[in-house]
């Protein structure tokens, strides 16, 4: 199999990651081509009788752990309430800079990879060297939002400078989450501050979660 220069990057990548995968551990399965890579390669180590759970971040990639035979468990199934952790969480980038603050959504899973990066004790994402850059913004950022609030939320983050795109399916439809909200892409084109705009967008009623990861990535690995 041949492959492009950017996919051997992120096998390269999510091969490293394999790595830190102990015999035991709860995992977190992260979204997008990159950490779609992570969980093909733990497949073939669970094949080999490696045992651990995994905890997915959207449909698409339960399926696909599912496929290659990994076990799949809920975030309810983790045991948060009598002091289970997730031991590590391995997902892909849109953008990240040298500070590890990072833009992802770009795939709609934001909201639950945000919870499920939470919920773990190291973090680790992976990318090939396209997504490092020196500030962050050249990405749309992505911002879940309720239906409901669309018009109200669209208009208070074009306050914020920019002008925010309600994201559509490859057929024109209109884009819904598995949380079954929406989402506005905002190209901000330059982020000087993302403490700020984070906090800035957390606070307009009907966001239910934007794509700023803050303080969230223990570490980077490129391929
Ligand atoms: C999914 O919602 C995203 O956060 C992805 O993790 C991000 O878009 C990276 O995807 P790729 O690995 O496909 O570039």
């Amino acid at each position: 199999m041949s492959l492009s220069n950017a996919d051997a990057q992120k096998r390269a990548a999510a091969m490293q990651a394999v790595k830190l995968v102990e015999d035991g551990m709860t995992l977190g399965l992260g979204t997008g081509s990159t950490a779609a890579w992570f969980v093909t390669l733990l497949g073939e180590r669970v094949q080999d009788g490696l045992r651990v759970r995994g905890v997915p971040t959207s449909e698409t990639t339960a399926a696909l752990a599912r496929q290659c035979g990994i076990e799949v468990i809920g975030l309810d199934q983790v045991g948060f309430e009598t002091g289970g952790r997730i031991d590590l969480c391995v997902d892909g980038v849109d953008e990240v800079d040298g500070q590890n603050r990072a833009i992802k959504g770009g795939g709609g899973a934001l909201l639950r990879e945000k919870i499920v990066a939470a919920g773990s004790d190291r973090v680790v994402y992976i990318a090939d060297a396209s997504k490092r850059v020196e500030t962050l913004g050249a990405f749309s950022l992505p911002v879940e939002v309720i239906p409901f609030a669309v018009a109200f939320v669209s208009s208070r983050i074009a306050a914020l400078g920019c002008g925010p795109v309600l994201r559509q399916t490859a057929d024109s439809a209109e884009f819904r989450t598995d949380e079954n909200n929406v989402v506005l892409d905002c190209p901000f084109a330059v982020i000087d501050d993302p403490e700020s705009l984070a906090a800035e967008l957390a606070l307009i009623p009907g966001v239910v979660e934007h794509g700023l990861f803050l303080g969230m990535i223990d570490e980077m690995l490129f391929g």
